[in-house]
């Protein structure tokens, strides 16, 4: 099929490369022109693993990118909006992207006259495809649903695994207005090996939400009981492990430590509050999966107090900036509260990320090295932050420090016994 992606971000390139892969024709939309150039060179515009490869194969072939809109729409059947939907000053989703991107579709497609399917990839609250973007796109085309389709399909990608999960999705969400919209979405995917999963426009949106927020409160869920197991001296990890061997609640996402950051989880799960409240029901679960995992970067620097005293003028250590690990991003990152409130008590913070010291230095002025031992040389304390791969095996490097104290947020690490090493939560 031909199918035209709106928006170069990790959704929008990924889910084009994806198709492209698939077997369809793509073409890649956008306002940025030096994204565009990009793409048609077969260079990503952000780092994903696998797309490199992807897009090497495919552009100039069957994807190409093109700054106009008239064009994509008019040489394809099916539009998928794939842009940013961030969160307002309030916390509650800012559609604005979402609104442009629906108008210059409308536009477009007003000129067309062929039936043409939208449909909304973006994270939208429910209701949002069917009283906002349709609207608009009603509005800017003078046609009424009917002559054109309308869907909504979510994506479950994680970054820096978003190649391998859209190509292996253990669910493919298809909400759609009727049933011709639905299923020129679902064929899309006829060549994976998964069940489609067919249903209404603000299900299909509700569905996204469910899952970022079952995720987060797992999490949290997992540092609550870490914060309580680490006052009775047990370890926490030993409990989820056991627990997560009952099929029903199973073993992943039960890791606890300094919480979850990234552009989803956080902005998502206020999101649904904000939405939850537009209805007038306080998700009180909610609202404290959120209070939990803003808490727990505090808890290291606590910690740190509990055993150095004041640290004014001390050197503290911090490992890993990314949000995550295998990423530059650094989007509400648990070690930004960290390195805020090391800083406000006068620490003299050195750091330390494999990906992401040059996205932190836009936010703070500390000290950033190119490796772990040059961040640690002298400290008086190391916090480790990011669950980096080669963050595992430090042990002897730690001798390099004025005093051997790490105090590790993500159960990473198993140092000798010369190490005074303390974990968040357990
Ligand atoms: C998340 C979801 O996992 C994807 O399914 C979803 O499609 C994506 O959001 C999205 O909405 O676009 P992502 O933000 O890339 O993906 O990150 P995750 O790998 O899920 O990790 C999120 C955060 O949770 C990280 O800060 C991680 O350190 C933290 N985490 C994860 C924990 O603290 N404990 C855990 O057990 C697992």
């Amino acid at each position: 099929m031909k199918i035209s992606v709106i928006g170069t971000g990790y959704v929008g390139t990924v889910s084009a490369a994806c198709f492209a892969d698939l077997g369809h024709e793509v073409i890649c939309v956008d306002i940025d022109k030096s994204k565009i150039d990009l793409i048609n060179t077969g260079i990503p515009p952000i780092y994903e693993e696998g797309l490199a490869e992807l897009l090497k194969k495919y552009a100039g072939k069957r994807l190409s990118a093109t700054l106009d809109y008239d064009f994509a729409v008019k040489n394809t059947e099916i539009s998928f909006i794939c842009v940013g939907t961030p969160s307002d000053p309030g916390g509650n989703i800012d559609l604005g992207i979402v609104k442009a991107a629906s108008a210059n579709l409308g536009d477009s497609l007003g000129k067309k006259k062929d039936y043409h399917v939208v449909v909304v990839k973006s994270t939208v609250v429910p209701e949002t495809t069917e009283k906002v973007v349709l609207p608009i796109i009603e509005g800017h085309s003078g046609k009424h649903i009917g002559k054109f389709g309308i869907a909504m399909n979510p994506e479950f990608l994680r970054e820096g695994k978003a190649v391998h999960d859209f190509l292996h999705p253990d669910k493919i969400v298809v909400g759609s207005i009727d049933k011709r919209s639905g299923d020129m979405v679902a064929s899309l995917y006829s060549g994976l090996e998964c069940e489609v999963t067919r249903t209404n426009l603000r299900t299909a949106e509700m569905i996204k939400y469910v899952n970022n927020a079952f995720l987060a409160t797992k999490i949290s869920f997992s540092n609550e009981i870490g914060n309580i197991c680490k006052k009775l001296g047990i370890d926490t990890y030993e409990v989820m492990k056991a627990v997560g061997r009952d099929f029903r609640i199973g073993p992943h996402f039960l890791n606890s430590g300094a919480g979850f950051g990234g552009s989803c989880f956080p902005k998502d799960v206020r999101a649904l509050i904000g939405k939850a409240r537009e209805t007038g029901y306080e998700p009180q679960l909610l609202n404290s999966v959120l209070e939990v995992n803003e808490e727990q970067p505090y808890r290291m620097v606590s910690l740190l107090k509990d055993k150095l005293g004041s640290i004014k003028g001390k050197k503290i250590a911090v490992l890993g900036l990314a949000f995550k690990n295998d990423t530059d991003d650094i989007r509400e990152s648990r070690s930004i509260p960290v390195i805020k409130e090391l800083l406000d008590n006068e620490a003299n913070v050195s750091a330390y990320d494999p990906m992401a010291n040059g996205n932190m230095k836009k936010l703070f002025n500390i000290k950033y090295h190119d490796s772990a031992i040059d961040a640690l040389r002298g400290a008086d304390a190391c916090l480790i932050m990011t669950e980096w791969d080669e963050f595992k095996s430090l042990d002897k490097e730690f001798d390099i420090m004025g005093r051997k104290l790490v105090i590790d947020g993500r159960h990473m690490l198993a140092p000798g016994k010369d190490v005074e090493y303390i974990g968040l939560c357990w």
